[in-house]
């Protein structure tokens, strides 16, 4: 087989960027590891920016999100049961939109599979060759039988244990990393949020976040040690302590109900440079990790692909390689202030293990400064509605 760019993976980031250079008429091939049900069983992220929507909506696929997501335009904090609201739309007119990943995710395969494109579920064994060199390939397994897809292009975007960043000899990348010692427990429950909008909470037990993804269905979330396990909490034990972490208002007005989904997701902030390495390019959580906390991590990846669609086009419009060579720095300038501002939110939110009195003071005074200055409350809002793509 031969296509023009072979795309790894078959989340939002490989299957937005197919969708791009869709339009742009350039042909894609996606191998994707897992199973197309198994990829729209995971539960992730629930918030996008404004640049993302407005994204989705340039590439077709924006009708259901317009229809069902919930556009937000503010969000509280609560530190220590004292709640404050930072409204988006009074202090920088920008709002953001709270629509699932796997919907995301479904609209946009979707809209390849009407579109007769081809995605290669359940692709074993998956390896990239010669890469430095101008015919790169593709090799996979599929049903016990070795295939090849010879290419002018690969985009990595298998997220974090991918095999692209894999591939990549060791030393032409130099990696950056924060482990956090503490995860997040999740779990959606069908019963009506909390709040009309998100609620993240600082507590001394523990950061937790109240969230949504529609009007019958709620998110939830809590800090727990990196030790934890997800069969040590029942539901009960989740809402007592849900309800310890947030003020009295917000714990009286809890709807419980039992899980649908529960999970723990580990913290990391990572980032691999360069991006690219001849005709391989990193995109999404293959390049890089946020923390949850700022609610970066799908969107990063959306603002990732839609330059490198830009610089692929320019490559097959303009036969300039001028995108395709500045791709790498022009990412991971953006990609390093949506690094700050998850690695800023989580460290005023959560309670870690070696915060001191003096810790929780600076704490306390971020908080006092984020609700009495409004250059203070402008800055969180830019960067929580996203910053320039
Ligand atoms: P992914 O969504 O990870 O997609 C990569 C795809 O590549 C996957 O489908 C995978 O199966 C496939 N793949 C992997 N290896 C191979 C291979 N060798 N061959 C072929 N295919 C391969 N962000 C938030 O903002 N809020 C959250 O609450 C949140 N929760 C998260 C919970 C978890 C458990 C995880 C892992 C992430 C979470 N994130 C969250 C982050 C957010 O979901 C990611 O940033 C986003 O999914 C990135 O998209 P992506 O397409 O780059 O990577
Ligand atoms: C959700 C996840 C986040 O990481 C976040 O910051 C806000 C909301 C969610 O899953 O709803």
């Amino acid at each position: 087989m031969r296509t023009k760019v072979a795309i790894i993976g078959s989340g939002p980031a490989g299957l937005l960027l197919g969708r791009l250079l869709e339009i742009a008429g350039i042909e894609t091939v996606i191998l994707e590891r897992r199973s197309q049900d198994y990829v729209l069983g995971r539960i992730r992220a629930g918030v996008l920016e404004q640049g993302t929507v407005e994204l989705l909506d340039r590439t077709g696929v924006g009708e259901k999100l317009h229809a069902e997501g919930l556009v937000h335009e503010g969000v509280e904090f609560c530190f220590d049961g004292d709640r404050h609201r930072f409204n988006f739309r009074d202090l920088i007119d920008r709002t953001v939109t709270v629509y699932g990943q796997t919907e995301v995710t479904r609209d946009l395969m979707q809209a390849r599979d009407g579109s007769g494109l081809t995605t290669i579920y359940e692709a074993e064994d998956v390896s990239l060759h010669d890469f430095a060199e101008e015919a790169p390939k593709v090799r996979y397994v599929k049903d016990g039988v070795e295939h090849q897809i010879a290419c002018d292009f690969i985009a990595g975007c298998d997220g974090y244990h991918g095999v692209s960043r894999a591939s990549v000899p060791q030393d032409a990348l130099r990696t950056f990393e924060r482990v956090y010692p503490f995860g997040w427990l999740g779990i959606l429950v069908d019963k009506p949020p909390v709040a009309d909008e998100l609620i993240y909470a600082h507590h001394e037990r523990g950061f937790a976040l109240c969230s949504m993804r529609s009007p019958t269905r709620s998110r939830y979330y809590v800090q727990v040690p990196s030790s934890d396990r997800v069969e040590e909490w029942s539901d009960q034990r989740f809402w007592d302590e849900l309800r310890r972490r947030v003020d009295g208002e917000t714990a009286d007005n809890l709807v419980t109900g039992p899980s649908i989904e529960k999970s723990i997701a580990p913290l990391r902030s990572f980032v691999a440079e360069p991006l690219r390495f001849g005709r391989l390019f990193l995109a999404g959580d293959a390049a890089h990790i946020v923390p949850p906390t700022g609610a970066k991590g799908l969107n990063l990846a959306a603002s990732d692909v839609a330059a490198l669609a830009e610089a692929l086009i320019e490559f097959y419009g303009e036969r300039s390689s001028a995108g395709i060579d500045g791709y790498s720095a022009r990412v991971l300038s953006r990609i390093w202030k949506a690094e700050r501002f998850s690695w800023w939110m989580t460290s005023i939110l959560h309670t870690f293990p070696d915060t001191d009195p003096f810790g929780r003071r600076i704490q306390r005074a971020e908080f006092d400064y984020l609700r009495s200055s409004t250059a203070a409350a402008r800055s969180l809002s830019e960067n929580y509605t996203g910053l320039p793509f």
